[in-house]
């Protein structure tokens, strides 16, 4: 591969002249190429003026006026894929945001991983089965997780089937969130079963009825709550890892009205911990798309690199176009964080600041399972919150890996879920996903730390 040097001239193929990490070996190019050329002539599957909408809700955030709550699957699955979940996966989300916004009193930007959450970077690219070294499960957009050499080799096809499936996800979630199913006289609605009946379910269920209350007394003060958009509807974004270049290339579409250029395939797009190099592709293909864009910052992640990422990625220090994620675990994050907030401060930069407490707190069960313990999530916003109330900066969110369903995947919370509880429902194709249950105990303590003065 030859390394371009760089200069500011961008096109939506030029990150192919800097190193790529985590990229497929697709084994036939034609596939390939025939599957970018499938992609790049189906629709958009969003509109520049939804990016550039949550990029302003982002500047919200960044300016501490607003919380950004942006949650789905690690992976989403072609295998696990219905309306049901994705229902349950958006009822989830709409009760930890109600949640947030009811205990923090301040709005709530929600983005979903979900509608193209699909290509995983991995540690190594071979995994051992045994004697057997195949190659590693990297998404249900490029090879299947079953372990065997066969269903390891990347296949273009799935590029389309990705694509697809991303659009009729999108469809529902616009369906739900625009229909009637999101309006805020459902808040009691949204519960679960499985859910209902625990501590957080009956707290949640308190909340919503307050909420009620609160709607019967605007429509006795003459309110028409029936047909005010801002109870009947929600946003919802969608984001996920912008991993796989040739994917993301084959969406990038020019806006008529402005003229730049938008990666319509999410409305925002994250660079991950293993490929956010400030020389490497990924960098080169965020920086010049008008998206709103992430950037996750690992335990070893020094100042100087996230400040050339601060300048790489926004130069022009837009409010709301760059979030940094940070993943440092919960006994490190305190301590990295804070000189981190400091300078990107110092240097004028508007960032959005989002905690993901699932990536560093990550570890294997001695049956090998990998699971995180919701009391280490909960210390880790604990820590990213006492670093910024340090700093004087606002903690702007959290990003985390959850589903609708009653899995059980992470360990603790209010059920206590042990070693023994992973083997009933243990069913993400990557990482550890906190069910409905710990989820919304998770919204309610972090609006809690966050609106605490000592957390
Ligand atoms: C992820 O978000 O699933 C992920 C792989 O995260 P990270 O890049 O932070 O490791
Ligand atoms: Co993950």
């Amino acid at each position: 591969m030859i390394v371009m040097s760089r200069n500011d001239s961008w096109a939506p193929d030029s990150w192919q002249g800097f190193e790529a990490r985590q990229q497929p070996q697709w084994p036939d190019e034609a596939a390939l190429q025939s599957a970018l050329k499938t992609v790049s002539a189906l629709p958009p599957l969003v509109f520049a003026g939804e990016a550039r909408s949550l990029q302003a809700n982002l500047a919200q955030v960044a300016a501490g006026n607003a919380f950004l709550l942006q949650a789905g699957d690690c992976a989403e699955s072609f295998e696990d894929f219905s309306a049901d979940s994705i229902r349950e996966k958006l009822r989830v989300i709409l009760q930890m945001a109600v949640v947030l916004t009811y205990s923090m009193g301040v709005p709530v930007v929600k983005v979903g991983r979900m509608a193209g959450q699909f290509a995983k970077p991995r540690s190594s690219p071979t995994e051992k089965i045994g004697d057997l070294e195949i190659p590693s499960f990297r998404g249900h957009i490029v090879n299947a997780e079953a372990p065997t050499e066969a269903a390891r080799v990347p296949d273009a096809d799935r590029l389309v089937q990705a694509y697809h499936q991303s659009a009729s996800t999108l469809n529902l979630l616009r369906a739900f969130t625009k229909g009637g199913f999101a309006a805020l006289d459902r808040v009691h609605a949204w519960t679960q079963e499985f859910v209902g009946s625990s501590p957080e379910g009956q707290r949640y269920r308190q909340l919503a009825s307050e909420i009620d209350r609160a709607l019967r007394f605007m429509r006795a003060c003459g309110m028409d709550t029936e047909t005010n958009a801002n109870l009947r509807e929600v946003d919802v974004y969608t984001s996920h890892e912008a991993l796989l270049l040739g994917y993301e290339e084959a969406l990038t579409r020019r806006d008529s009205l402005s003229g730049a250029w938008f990666d319509c395939s999410a409305h925002m797009l994250w660079i991950g911990e293993r490929t956010r190099e400030v020389d490497g592709a990924h960098v080169e293909f965020l920086r010049g798309v008008a998206n709103p864009i992430g950037c996750k910052i690992g335990p070893s992640t020094t100042v100087d690199e996230v400040l050339e990422l601060c300048e790489r990625l926004n130069p022009a220090h837009i409010p709301g176009r760059l979030t940094l994620i940070s993943r440092m675990g919960a006994s490190d994050v305190e301590a990295c964080l804070r000189p981190i907030l400091r300078a990107v401060t110092d240097a004028g930069h508007p960032v959005v600041w989002a905690c993901d407490p699932m990536h560093g707190n990550t570890y294997s069960t001695p049956s090998g399972r990998k699971t995180r313990h919701f009391d280490a999530i909960i210390a880790e916003i604990e820590g990213f919150v006492r670093a910024h109330r340090a700093e004087g900066t606002w903690p702007g969110g959290i990003h985390v890996e959850l589903t609708g369903e009653n899995v059980t995947e992470c360990l603790g919370g209010a059920d206590a879920l042990d070693d023994a509880d992973l083997d009933h429902r243990y069913e993400t194709v990557c990482d550890p996903r906190l069910n409905g249950r710990q989820g919304l105990e998770l919204a309610f303590r972090t609006a809690e730390l966050v609106s605490s003065v000592n957390p």
